[in-house]
């Protein structure tokens, strides 16, 4: 198989990842909830953990670094705990549902009203509206920092010079780009930044979290056991288990830990070249194809996620044609992002995303453009 769907998850992990999971299974207790040898390896295990995605994120204190089983369920802490009764919040037409159900919830039940930042046809954001959208009472300014649609890049550092001028809350989801792009809190002035362990950043599904900025308080969403103060009836106050209810995936933890040591030593900078110079050699063999619709802006930097459709054929059947006759594996539809879709003119027939990873070469990329051809013909 030729696997071209890492935005979704990256499938092939760094074999030290997978050799990390299973010594973990076989070594680590329950973080916190002991002080025999089981347990404080998982302690030390994970708080290390904390300690490599402060410093990748620039967030202030390795304790700041709350961990969670996805993106969502840190979008959900994030915006459920962050945004107060009443308050009107500025998000983008890029965002994902993870990001959307959650505000349009909030919407519903705690009288949040929502703007949205314009994205066009190519799924450029129009940044000079930002200040249209602005109220009296407008609180928080959300955002995902890559399209898992169109890979377009969103100006973090506008954005969040936009939140500190206007005294906004900056929430950031990282999804996309976490681990190959850099993401700095402290210069970019993010608040929350909430990201998931299983694509970019190369470790296991069931790995996540969010990084708070020193001072950034969230109420908790989820509340239970923390193993520490159990004769307190509220969630103890303290970062992360303000935040953390409940057994974390230790095992899966691990893998997360042994994945960041591998970015460290491969680089981000590295790794995004060669997914870039992947996506880039895809686009330019597709993108001259007079049947093929290419979505995005493609002038600058990006995230190496190339959506397209081919004629006038439903994005399911391409991708179905694409896995059965070429076993090549994309994903079609909408991605979870209705509101990108909208922009991009694509609501009925969603496109098919083919997005590069650290493990393919230039013959699949190749193979993959062959495969658009032929069924462009
Ligand atoms: N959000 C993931 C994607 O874009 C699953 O495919």
């Amino acid at each position: 198989m030729i696997y071209l769907d890492n935005a979704a998850t990256t499938l092939r992990k760094p074999p030290s990842v997978v050799a990390a999971v299973a010594e973990a299974m076989g070594s680590l207790g329950n973080d916190g909830r002991g002080t025999h040898r089981g347990s404080l390896t998982a302690a030390r295990m994970i708080y290390g953990a904390r300690e490599k995605l402060a410093a990748l994120f620039g967030c202030p204190r390795a304790d700041h670094v709350v961990f969670t089983c996805n993106a969502t369920e840190a979008l959900n802490i994030a915006l459920h705990g962050g945004i107060d009764r009443g308050a009107h919040v500025i998000s983008t037409d890029w965002e994902h549902n993870s990001v959307l159900r959650p505000l349009y919830r909030l919407a519903r039940e705690r009288d949040v009203s929502l703007s949205f930042l314009p994205a066009d046809d190519q799924g450029r954001l129009d940044y000079d509206a930002l200040p249209r959208l602005l109220r009296p009472e407008t609180r928080a300014l959300v955002c995902t920092h890559g399209s898992n649609v169109t890979g377009n890049l969103a100006d973090l550092a506008r954005l969040g010079a936009f939140a500190r001028a206007h005294g906004l809350r900056f929430f950031v989801d990282a999804s996309q780009t976490a681990g190959v792009f850099p993401i700095d809190m402290g210069r970019l002035g993010i608040d929350v930044l909430c990201f998931t362990g299983h694509k970019s950043l190369l470790g296991p599904q069931g790995t996540g979290g969010l990084c708070l900025a020193e001072g950034v308080e969230l109420r908790p969403w989820k509340v239970g056991g923390s193993g520490v103060q159990s004769y307190l009836e509220t969630q103890p106050p303290a970062l992360p288990t303000r935040l953390e209810a409940g057994t974390l995936n230790g095992h899966g933890i691990a893998g997360l830990s042994a994945a960041l040591d591998f970015l460290r030593d491969v680089g981000p900078e590295t790794i995004r070249r060669h997914e870039q110079a992947l996506a880039r050699r895809f686009y330019e063999r597709v993108a001259a194809l007079p049947e093929v619709t290419v979505y995005g802006d493609f002038s600058g930097e990006r995230a190496a996620v190339v959506s397209l459709n081919i004629g006038g054929m439903d994005s399911g059947e391409a991708a179905d044609l694409l896995e059965t006759e070429y076993a090549i594996a994309t994903r079609p539809g909408a991605h979870c992002a209705p509101r990108m879709h909208r922009c991009l003119g694509t609501e009925a027939r969603g496109a098919v995303r083919f997005s590069f990873g650290w493990y393919n070469t230039e013959a699949e990329a190749d193979a993959a453009a062959e495969a658009v051809e032929a069924l462009a013909r």
